[in-house]
């Protein structure tokens, strides 16, 4: 089992460990990594303004997974989760399960009401869907095709309670 990992912001220094991660995850296309890293420069270069927060998870003084999440635009108190990656050597010890649990903590405390992230059908993602049930998450709307021919996209809600 991996030492309880340290949950903190991201910041720059972690840049080459996060592209890594995401860059080494089957489950992600090299477009969806170009998108990934859109976010996290624009986090990177105004927090505050981006719109965007990251979270990175250390263990053992390496990243080992980070989460991306945001506001969603002329809501209130609905938030989008963009991204999370655990690093493929470290999944299932956790990692993951803390970042959403400190994101969903920091929503809460913002008021935050729904929380939505959006996932392909594709094989491939059923642990990852699996992984979302376990902590709540609902699917609650499937657009068929939506990614590709038979790649479906799910949108899985959590309502939180105050
Ligand atoms: C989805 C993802 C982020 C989960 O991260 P993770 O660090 O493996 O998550 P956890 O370890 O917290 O939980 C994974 C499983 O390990 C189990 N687990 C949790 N802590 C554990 C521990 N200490 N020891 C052993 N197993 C553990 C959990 O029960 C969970 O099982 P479940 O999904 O059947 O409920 C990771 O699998 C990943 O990066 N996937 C590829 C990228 C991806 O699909 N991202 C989402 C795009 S929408």
């Amino acid at each position: 089992m991996a030492k309880r990992s340290h949950i903190r912001p991201m910041s720059l220094e972690d840049k080459a460990a996060v592209m890594r991660i995401l860059e080494a995850t089957p489950e992600f296309t090299p477009g969806e990594v170009i998108v990934a890293e859109e976010l996290i420069d624009s986090y990177l270069s105004d927090p505050a303004e981006s719109g965007y927060f990251i979270l990175v998870a250390e263990v053992n003084s390496e990243v080992g997974g980070y989460i991306c999440w945001g506001l969603t635009p002329l809501t209130e108190g609905t938030w989008d989760i963009y991204w999370i990656a655990t690093a493929r050597e470290k999944q299932g010890q956790g990692i993951g399960s803390a970042l959403l649990l400190s994101v969903e903590a920091r929503i809460k405390e913002s008021r935050g009401r729904l929380v939505f992230i959006e996932t392909s059908s594709k094989p491939g993602y059923e642990k990852t869907e699996r992984f979302y049930r376990s902590h709540g998450y609902e699917v609650i709307c499937r657009i068929p095709d939506f990614y590709a021919p038979s790649d479906d996209k799910l949108i899985l809600q959590k309502r939180l309670t105050p």
